[in-house]
């Protein structure tokens, strides 16, 4: 136990002091109680053991899944990539592991999402796979006459009254059950998907693409939330190091802008924009372009 406790001083996870007999004392430091203990309400609890029941396993066969170029699903948990998240949701307490490791994580990246544009004309948005409705509870609180659904995996809304924040009441989000790809989407003049591209190859994402695409009302855009390569993929480091976790999990990979250009242009989106912010994603925004024109909504 002093081993343990000596090393989480060393990594600044705790402070330590000696008493006048010589004992030594352990407490918390700032960043431990923000983001370490079970009661915080930007812990990281469930995004850390989402990385102990998950990532681990998986990772232990990044040989494999560097030699074969493709995720370890099978090989550790014995599912396919379409079954990902019915693994991830699997047992009592997974998806509050999962949905409140996001939801530990979102606070470190929503603010820099909804302002990296001004997004005060849309009125109507639906943010996709949108977990505990961090970002769209932040978005409402920015932009106050904007209504916000959030579309999710039913295990999900189930358990959506728990990430409620306090000012809920004053805020215009609500759950919708569903599966994106396969259900009808909710009218909106935006659509939001942050951390779920990644998740996917770029065939399901141009499915996705061209199921919005024809969704969208006039005039309307996506706004995609991802951690972005520079053009000749050598950084920065935090897309290398989640895009080698990609390799792992899933059939999806992080991307450059060019490739998410490349993929929006390709299914009919136009006005593409870019911007690379301070917090953990960056941010792209497209309009549904020119054969949007003149269509009545969806
Ligand atoms: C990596 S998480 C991102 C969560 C959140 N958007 C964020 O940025 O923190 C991907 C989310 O997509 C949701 N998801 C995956 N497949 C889905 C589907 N077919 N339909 C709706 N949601 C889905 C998952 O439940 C999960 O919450």
């Amino acid at each position: 136990m002093e081993r343990l406790l000596n090393s989480c001083v060393s990594l600044h996870l705790l402070s330590k002091s000696l008493d006048p007999d010589k004992n030594a004392l352990y407490w918390n430091t700032e960043a431990t109680s923000q983001y370490l203990t079970v009661g915080a309400t930007t812990s990281l609890r469930g995004f850390i053991r989402h990385y102990k029941m998950t990532m681990y396993p998986l990772m232990a066969n990044l040989d494999h899944a560097v030699r074969e170029g493709k995720d370890q699903l099978v090989r550790t948990f014995d599912v396919t990539s379409s079954g990902l998240y019915e693994k991830i949701y699997e047992g009592e307490d997974r998806v509050e592991t999962f949905i409140g490791g996001m939801h530990g994580l979102a606070p470190l990246a929503s603010k820099a999402v909804v302002s990296a544009f001004d997004l005060s004309s849309f009125k109507t948005v639906c943010d996709f796979g949108g977990g505990s409705g961090n970002l769209a509870y932040e978005m409402s609180r920015t932009y106050p006459s904007m209504s916000v659904k959030v579309l999710e995996l039913p295990p999900v809304v189930e358990v959506s009254n728990h990430f409620k924040p306090d000012d809920a009441g004053k805020l215009d989000v609500e759950f919708l059950a569903g599966d994106f790809f396969v259900d009808e989407l909710p009218e909106a003049d935006m659509y939001v998907f942050s951390m779920v591209f990644h998740n996917w190859h770029d065939d399901n994402i141009s499915r996705l693409l061209q199921k919005v695409h024809s969704a969208l009302k006039p005039g309307g855009a996506i706004l995609i939330a991802e951690s972005l390569y520079n053009d000749e993929k050598t950084g920065p480091v935090k897309t290398a190091q989640r895009c080698m976790l990609m390799l792992a999990l899933c059939e999806g990979k992080e991307r450059s802008a060019r490739e998410y250009r490349l993929l929006l242009e390709k299914n009919g989106f136009s006005d593409f924009k870019a911007r690379y912010t301070d917090g953990l994603h960056d941010v792209i925004l497209a309009k549904a372009g020119e054969s949007n024109k003149g269509k009545k909504g969806c």
